[in-house]
């Protein structure tokens, strides 16, 4: 009866050892910026409803926004246009770029989104001849009522320059006097890296 009590003792002694190392650990973790759930609870960004709307025409701007969902738990609405852009060679600088030029809406693919239920959407875009792309433009005026009402965040991605120039033009058409808070990031996919994760992560924080 004694044994049996002191080995009850000792299972439940070593459970509890193990549960507050658990704890510690995931806190560690968390500190070092790899336990999202963490990152989640720490920074409050349940709290805030979060869409994360962004187009991506070569994988790049992706990568960033599904790092952002695995970091916040912000949902994704990919914007997809139902002409395809051209991809590769000249024809993607080119038509690419008049698209962009030209300001062009082009109409995107069915998307099922009720934007009543986030307080704050983030865009995310390649910068395309020194403008955010224009399959936001055609998300932003099918929506524009419902969107001046949230809080407006923004990343964009680029090779070289222009995207402080995107998010101008990116808040004139929304009809906002500017986007408070905004990322850079030069090719995150093709050049990933821990420089590029925590800038990434520092992103995340400063949406909380
Ligand atoms: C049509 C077109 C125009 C571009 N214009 C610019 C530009 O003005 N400035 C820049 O730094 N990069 C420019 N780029 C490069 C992309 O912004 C960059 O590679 C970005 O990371 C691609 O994102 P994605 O993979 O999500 O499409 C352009 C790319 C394309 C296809």
């Amino acid at each position: 009866m004694l044994l049996k009590r002191n080995f009850e003792f000792r299972l439940a002694a070593g459970n509890t050892a193990k549960s507050i190392f658990g704890g510690l650990h995931g806190i560690i973790r968390g500190i070092l910026g790899q336990n999202p759930d963490f990152i989640k609870f720490a920074s409050g960004g349940l709290e805030m409803k979060t869409l994360v709307v962004f187009f991506s025409l070569e994988g790049n701007t992706a990568y960033v926004a599904d790092t952002i969902k695995e970091k916040t738990g912000a949902d994704l609405l990919r914007l997809v246009p139902k002409k395809a852009y051209h991809d590769k060679g000249f024809a993607k600088f080119f038509w690419g770029g008049k698209s962009a030029v030209m300001a062009e809406k082009p109409e995107l693919e069915l998307y099922d989104v009720n934007l009543d239920n986030y307080e704050r959407i983030v865009f995310g875009f390649p910068v395309w001849a020194s403008n955010f792309t224009p399959p936001l433009r055609t998300f932003i005026e099918e929506n524009r009522e419902k969107i001046k009402d949230k809080q407006i965040a923004a990343f964009a991605c680029q090779s070289g320059s222009g995207a402080e120039k995107a998010f101008v033009k990116l808040a004139k058409s929304i009809g906002i006097e500017k986007i408070e808070q905004t990322a850079i990031f030069i090719d995150p996919k093709a050049r990933p890296g821990d420089a590029v994760n925590e800038k990434i992560l520092n992103f995340c924080d400063s949406l909380m």
